[in-house]
């Protein structure tokens, strides 16, 4: 049986209805991961929650150790990884509150370290990364959402940002017209990386914010938390459905 992973993001630093058999500290060959791995159960499937910003919630994007992350939950048995993420909304469906499947990814981040295979290898090692979440993983995810009448669009293209800082206005002109509908910062190498060690991986987002310069004036912090605590509640309906299917 398929073991699940879920990483939550900001705003979701624990896995509401999941039953804690441990906790896990693992070290890797890269590193420690964000947090301590939960491995718990839920309508009898084990699944291991790992906060990516760190418990308390502390590490920002570009620290994040994204190699450590997957490779400890590959180490943990792991097949399916569920990321969710909180995101600002480019194009018009994507309107704060809302869900989203995306089914793209255009890369804008830089300097983290973005694959396993750089070092000591034994040959050049690509993959192919046409479409970078997992296509099965997703459809059983649709599946949940319409069964659930969960209201989610179930394409869209992110675009992962370096952060912390948000971003200009023009630089989501800019985004829009490369054919962005989302803009985050943690959606990558994080994908990538599961792709190289062979793990399903979906994200699952939720629009926190109108991205800059798509609403009047600037982005406040304290609105971001308010559309992400109401998408929440959502994906934890979302998740408990999917786990339970
Ligand atoms: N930009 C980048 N990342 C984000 C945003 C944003 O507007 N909102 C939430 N995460």
């Amino acid at each position: 049986m398929s073991k699940i992973a879920i990483i939550g993001g900001t705003g979701l630093s624990q896995m509401q209805g999941l039953t804690i058999n441990a906790t896990k500290i693992l070290d890797t060959p890269f590193g420690m991961p964000s947090a301590p791995f939960i491995l718990g159960s839920m309508h009898n499937k084990e699944v291991v929650f790992l906060a990516r910003h760190g418990n308390p919630h502390i590490i920002p994007p570009h620290k994040i150790n994204y190699r450590a992350n997957i490779w400890g939950l590959k180490q943990l048995g792991v097949s399916e990884i569920i990321a969710v993420a909180a995101v600002g909304g480019i194009t018009p469906e994507m309107l704060p509150a809302h869900l989203v499947l995306p089914d793209q990814i255009i890369d804008y981040s830089y300097g983290r370290e973005h694959t396993f295979f750089a070092d000591d290898l034994e040959q050049v090692t690509h993959i192919d990364f046409t479409f970078p979440y997992n296509q099965s993983l997703r459809s059983r995810l649709i599946q949940a959402t319409t069964k659930n009448n969960i209201n989610i669009s179930t394409v869209g293209t992110y675009g992962c940002t370096q952060g912390p800082r948000l971003e200009t206005a023009a630089e989501i002109v800019k985004m829009e017209r490369d054919g962005c509908d989302l803009v985050g910062m943690t959606g990558m190498p994080e994908a990538a990386l599961a792709k190289e060690l062979n793990l399903k991986y979906a994200t699952i987002a939720v629009v926190a914010n109108w991205a800059a310069g798509k609403s009047e004036g600037e982005i406040a912090m304290d609105e971001i938390e308010q559309h992400v605590k109401n998408g929440m509640a959502n994906i934890t309906q979302l998740l408990t459905a999917f786990i339970n299917a």
